[in-house]
């Protein structure tokens, strides 16, 4: 099939790549001309693994970047993945997906083939059906049957999106009629993955439900870390035996400094917003920001429980971005904990493999190390914030530090003894 993608984020470059693994012949629509001509040069502008062997197997052939929508016309589907970033209320910025429709909508207005626009951006229920249809049709002047709309949300974990779109749990279609469902059904040909067939508007819910119970299995996770804390239990030990039950499974149960990143904060938040403008009073799900927003504090508050007062002290920081393998620090834990520190009056030294240069862009008045050992050399409290597995390997390094208190916001060192902000 030939196949339009609009956005060349890490969603629309990975469904662009993998669709292009597929057989598929795919262009990427996106406005930034630097972006293009990274894709286009094979040099992929975002870190994911697997990605650029991607792009060089098939850009060139296949797989192409523009800023031009003179695409569209010519393929079959085209997938919006723009941006839905937060607006200050919570509620999501849906100006990207209202402009990229009306951009499609306007190349189509001649052409004479049955086009399906499909809806792969994270959108609030109702958005294809009130925004995203109505814009389409008006700028291509043509009728509701004469186009088909599809909504089909994504679900990559960020350093790991090119893996899970080849491996997805399952397909997820919204659609209005079989035949539009059957044209984006055909995309994904090859993948083994139940497709799950849909309305419009729970296939957006799906998406919004999914992130959301995530969310809530970390931070039901960190309110029983930190009950166990105080009680002497290694939440580690409790969490597996919980997730042994076959109705919760074992993943994201992980307690530690919280969630972060692009996806679990803005639409934890936007499903708040949904439920409040239509009434509903979505107490669970504030709970769960609540938890999450309390717990780089607990951290903070360990140190100091452990070192005494802590202006002029040397801290270490070992982790900046929300997660390992990224270097991504949207939302991440690190931001509210380093926040507290300066206005406590501590030196920071920071360390991260590969997030200290975006860390520098918030916070650039921090010493960023390029090695642990650099960060912890003198330090008088060392807080661990991402699972980077080189921080396991980590022996003699500590001892550099002036006083060795390590405290974990991720379980990585209490093998060895560290301490962490629920074990
Ligand atoms: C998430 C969803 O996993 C993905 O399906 C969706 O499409 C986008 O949002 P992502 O935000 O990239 O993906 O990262 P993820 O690996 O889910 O981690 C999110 C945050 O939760 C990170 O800060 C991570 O450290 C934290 N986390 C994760 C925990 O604190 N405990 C856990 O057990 C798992």
């Amino acid at each position: 099939m030939k196949i339009s993608v609009v956005g060349g984020g890490y969603v629309g470059l990975v469904t662009a790549a993998c669709f292009a693994e597929l057989g598929h012949d795919v262009s990427i629509i996106d406005h930034g001309p630097a972006k293009v001509k990274s894709i286009n040069a094979k040099k992929p502008p975002i870190y994911e693994e697997g990605l650029e062997e991607l792009l060089k197997r098939h850009v060139g052939t296949r797989l192409r970047a523009s800023t031009s929508y003179d695409f569209i016309p010519l393929s079959d589907l085209t997938f919006i993945c723009v941006g839905t970033p937060p607006n200050p209320d919570g509620s999501a910025d849906l100006s990207k997906v209202e402009a990229a429709s009306r951009s499609i909508g306007s190349v189509l207005k001649k052409s004479g083939n049955y086009h399906v626009v499909v809806v792969k951006s994270t959108v609030p229920p109702g958005t294809t059906q009130k925004i995203v249809i109505p814009a389409v049709l008006h700028e291509a002047e043509k009728s509701e049957d004469e186009m088909g709309f599809a909504m089909n949300p994504e679900f990559l974990r960020e350093g790991h999106a090119v893996e899970d779109f080849i491996h997805p749990d399952r397909i997820v279609i919204g659609s209005r009629n079989l035949r539009d469902a059957a044209r984006v059904a055909n995309a994904y040909q090859g993948l083994s993955a139940p497709f799950l067939r849909t309305g419009l508007t729970a296939a957006e819910m799906i998406k919004y439900t999914s992130n959301s119970f995530l969310a809530t299995k970390i931070s039901f996770s960190n309110e029983i870390g930190n009950i166990c804390k105080k009680l002497g239990i290694d939440v580690y030990e409790v969490m597996k035996g919980v997730g042994m039950d076959r109705r919760i499974g074992p993943s994201f149960l992980d307690a530690g400094a919280g969630f972060g990143g692009s996806c679990f904060p803005k639409d934890v938040h936007a499903l708040i917003k949904l439920a409040e403008t239509i009434g509903e009073d979505p107490i669970l799900l504030r709970s769960v920001i609540d938890v999450n927003e309390k717990q780089p504090g607990r951290i903070v508050q360990l140190l100091r429980a452990r070192i005494g007062e802590l202006k002029g002290k040397r801290i270490a920081i070992l982790g900046l971005a929300f997660k390992d393998n990224t270097d991504d620090v949207r939302e991440s834990r690190s931001i509210p904990v380093i926040e507290e520190l300066l206005e406590s009056g501590v030196v920071i030294t920071a360390y991260d493999p590969i997030a200290n240069p975006s860390m520098h862009k918030i916070f650039p008045t921090i010493t960023y190390c390029s090695t642990a050992a650099d960060a912890l050399r003198g330090a008088e409290g060392c807080l661990v914030m991402t699972e980077w597995p080189e921080f396991e390997d980590l022996k003699e390094e500590f001892d550099l530090m002036a006083n060795k208190v390590i405290i974990e916001g991720r379980r990585i060192l209490s093998i060895k003894g560290g301490e962490g902000i629920c074990w």
